[in-house]
């Protein structure tokens, strides 16, 4: 197959491919209001100190309430939490009502039931085309153990384990 210059959809279609876990970040923006929104784009970077990015478009809310707070919170959904990844991916409507929220030590709402919730501040910021990546510090974090949510080719499912030897992977 010929190799295509790149575009948006082709962009799109290409690392859609790259199956994903699903998580939500969070923030107060200025008023003191939770913002969030449905992410893939989650990597951790670093383990000392411990630093992980999440790449968000500009000029949404939630990107509005990071510049602002200068925090976020990030919750990895389990498998069960499909609803909640459509609910704070769609435009408009209360994102916050009715889901089960908590709120970190430092006051940032969460997503109730979550594998993982990490506590971060801001500690760069690299604009890159139409996205602000944001790196953050992490101040605390927790998790339990559960099935993750999974994104490929704009589908949500799950992880199967192939059943193979663990893979040393802690590098
Ligand atoms: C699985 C999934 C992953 C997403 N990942 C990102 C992401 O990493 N960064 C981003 O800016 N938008 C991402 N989006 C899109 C946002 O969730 C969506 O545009 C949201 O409505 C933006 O918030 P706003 O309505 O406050 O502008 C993703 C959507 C889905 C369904």
């Amino acid at each position: 197959m010929p190799f295509t210059p790149p575009d948006a959809s082709a962009m799109r279609r290409c690392m859609g491919r790259f199956t994903t876990g699903v998580a939500v970040v969070t923030a107060l923006d200025a008023a003191g209001e939770p913002q969030g929104m449905t992410i893939n784009s989650l990597t951790s970077v670093s383990v000392d100190p411990c630093v992980l990015l999440v790449s968000l478009t500009v000029g949404t809310r939630t990107a509005d309430a990071v510049d602002a707070s200068g925090a976020f919170a990030i919750s990895i959904l389990g498998v069960r939490q499909e609803a909640t990844a459509r609910r704070f991916a769609t435009r408009g409507g209360a994102r916050f009502e009715g889901v089960e929220a908590e709120v970190t030590d430092s006051g940032i709402p969460i997503v109730g039931g979550a594998l993982v919730h990490a506590d971060c501040r801001v500690h760069t910021t690299t604009d890159v085309g139409d996205h602000r990546v944001y790196f953050g510090e992490v101040g605390s974090l927790r998790d339990r153990a559960g099935t993750g949510l999974t994104f490929h080719s704009g589908r949500f499912g799950e992880f199967h384990d192939l059943g193979h030897a663990e893979m040393p992977w802690l590098f």
